[in-house]
This record gives C-alpha cells, sequence and structure tokens, in this order.
C-alpha cells in the first residue's frame, strides 16, 4: 500500500494516514473522525475525500485478512 501523508482536512490539519489509522481503530464512517480530530467540522468540504479514504483503507484491510 502506498503510505502518504497528505492533509485531507486543511480545516483541522487531519492527514490521510491518521485516517487510516483511526479506521485501524474502528471508524468507519466520516461523522466518526469529526468526533475524533474535528475532521469535516471546519468548511465540510473534506467529508468526501475523507470518507473515500475510509472506505479504500477498509477494503484493503478486508483483503489483507482474507489473504
Ligand atoms: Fe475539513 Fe474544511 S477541510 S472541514
Amino acid at each position: 500500500c502506498i503510505e502518504s501523508n497528505m492533509y485531507i482536512c486543511l480545516c483541522k490539519a487531519v492527514t490521510d494516514s491518521e485516517i487510516r489509522a483511526a479506521v485501524e481503530d474502528g471508524v468507519q464512517h466520516v461523522s466518526h473522525l469529526a468526533e475524533r480530530c474535528g475532521l469535516g467540522t471546519g468548511c465540510g468540504r473534506c467529508q468526501e475525500t475523507a470518507q473515500q479514504v475510509i472506505e479504500d483503507h477498509l477494503a484493503e484491510s478486508m483483503s489483507y485478512a482474507a489473504a
């Protein structure tokens, strides 16, 4: 997997690697990230991208589990 450290949420300075770490702690929806680190509570523009990062990482972890 490609590790990157890119800001997904600029308002709250949350990176994609932080989102993936949250997914590993059981986060499955962008609203849980709002509680956890404030993502999406500023302008809200990051929510769609953040949800995509969550889903990609969930799919990735599931294929690891299956392998
Ligand atoms: Fe995430 Fe604005 S970029 S709330």
